[in-house]
């Protein structure tokens, strides 16, 4: 049984050029002209993109005393209706809990997952057992990535010396390093004076992570990663404080990438003054949503290359459990969804306006973080032998995001309202066929665990070079006698 799709045009992250696609085994078997297959699917007037990739979510995570109520059966339902073919979740194991056994909890809710996925692991402790289980779970597991939180004191929060053991040890094994940036320590501080002046409200929650909080720990990273020699991935970057810490860096030559979400790009902290407490509270996420001039820098990077991928850090709450943080705002759960909408979002907001290019759109959404995360040109590519992840993305389909028509498993949405034009007229996940003419028909358990490889071609540069620079004895002819 052969897929071709006709009549589209290809645009990948280099180029845009008509050819029909044929598929064969959940793989990408031929690119050209006049393809036959057994089904065919029409893509005239639509382009053929490779599926997005979403390397943030939270899937069924264990967070603030509840369980975050998208899993990976809605989670990914949500993001093939979106155009997203592949998630990355964050294993993340309770204090002193080695990631091994994490990890196999979190392979225990994947199953049900209707596209492909992959994870990362988190560091929120250190100790021998951690040391000695992350050269396993790199090179046995295929998990490559480390996040590390600087935020959430006294829970998921690691210290600097703890960031630098880490981060030491995944440049010895070829691991990338992701933080969390809020300083968390200055946090927990701002929301204990908060709370005794009387701002228990969601507007406090802002207030509370300042765009400072996330340019200090941005900066204390990158220059930790510098001195442990590990590359740096910077997630959820919201401010131009953080992305001016990443654009500086970058132009320094050190090895880090930002990523901005597709919310922190078109909400404001305006949400965050409604006067109804839920509509505040849903949109209660860590850092929080920022001004106007932060999001016209994000969206500057995003084109300037300083930023380098767009995900949505789904983290999605129900208002009844956003509700445990009334009168007391630090118990609100933080996360906010967004896995439907990010392509269409970013579509809109970014192709159609004029800031990205259709080519830039594919990098920031699949193909760049393919490439971080080592799993290029398996993903993130429109190429023979490539998995057939693909979306063929109608620019002329319009609708307005709506709760009622979305598929995620909360009563609200953090878009609702928002017309986007821009949206999937066929997604494929390794071929099989999960949005069809617009209609979504997922099949829970056929995604597949993506294992990746360490030691990325930026990791084996910056070995190279650390190595090449690293401090050596000076080799001398005279030496002068003892006691002189
Ligand atoms: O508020 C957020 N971002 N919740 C999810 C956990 C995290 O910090 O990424
Ligand atoms: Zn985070
Ligand atoms: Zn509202
Ligand atoms: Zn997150």
């Amino acid at each position: 049984m052969t897929t071709v799709i006709k009549n589209g045009t290809i645009v990948t992250a280099d180029l845009t050029y008509k050819a029909d696609v044929l598929i064969e085994g959940g793989k990408i078997a031929q690119i050209g002209e006049g393809l036959k297959g057994d089904k065919v699917l029409d893509a005239t007037g639509a382009y053929v993109m490779p599926g997005g990739i979403d390397p943030h979510t939270h899937l069924e995570m264990p967070f603030m005393g509840t369980y975050s109520t998208d899993d990976f059966e809605s989670g990914t339902r949500a993001a093939l209706a979106g155009g997203t073919t592949m998630v990355v979740d964050f294993v993340l194991p309770s204090p002193g809990q080695g990631l091994l056994d994490a990890k196999q909890m979190w392979h225990n809710k994947s199953g049900r997952a209707n596209c492909d996925y992959s994870y990362h692991m988190a560091v929120t402790w250190w100790g021998e057992q951690v040391f000695d289980e992350m050269k396993t779970v790199i090179e046995k597991e295929g998990i490559t990535t480390f996040k590390h939180f600087m935020a959430y004191k006294g829970a998921l929060m690691v210290n600097d010396d703890e960031m630098y053991a880490s981060f030491k040890r995944l440049a010895e094994l070829g691991g990338i390093a992701l933080v969390h940036a809020e300083n968390g320590d200055v946090v927990a501080e701002l929301q204990r004076k908060l709370m005794e002046d009387g701002n228990t409200g969601p507007e406090a929650h802002a207030y509370s992570r300042p765009p400072q909080v996330e340019g200090e720990a941005t900066n204390r990273a990158i220059m930790i990663a510098d001195m442990a020699g590990v590359p740096l991935y910077v997630v959820h970057t919201s401010c131009e404080e953080a992305h001016e810490a990443i654009r500086r860096a970058r132009m320094q030559g050190k090895r880090v990438w930002g990523e901005p979400l597709i919310q922190h790009l078109t909400l404001d902290e305006s949400e965050y003054f409604n006067k109804d407490w839920d509509h505040a509270a849903r949109r209660v996420m860590s850092p929080p949503f920022r001004n106007k001039q932060h999001q016209d820098s994000l969206w500057a990077g995003l084109m300037s290359g300083s930023l380098s991928v767009v995900a949505t850090d789904h983290c999605a709450f129900t208002t009844e459990q956003k509700r445990t943080g009334v009168g007391d705002f630090t118990k609100i759960p933080n996360g906010t969804g967004g896995l439907e909408d990010r392509m269409p979002m970013l579509w809109t907001h970014g192709v159609n306006t004029g800031r990205l290019t259709p080519n830039e759109f594919v990098a920031v959404t699949s193909t760049n973080i393919a490439k971080i995360l080592n799993c290029y040109p398996k993903k993130g590519a429109i190429l023979v032998g490539s998995d057939a992840d693909i979306v063929v993305w109608d620019p002329d389909r319009e609708k307005t995001i709506s709760a009622q028509s979305q598929q995620s498993a909360i009563d609200y949405n953090v878009f609702e309202g928002k017309k986007v034009k821009g949206l999937p007229r066929y997604t494929l996940t390794r071929g099989m066929i999960a949005v069809n003419d617009g209609k979504v028909e997922t099949k829970e358990g056929h995604g597949e665990f993506v294992r990746r490889e360490a030691n990325n071609p930026v990791n084996k540069a910056l070995s190279s070079w650390k190595e090449l620079t690293a401090p050596r004895p000076v080799k001398r002819t005279g030496i002068p006698a003892s006691g002189v």
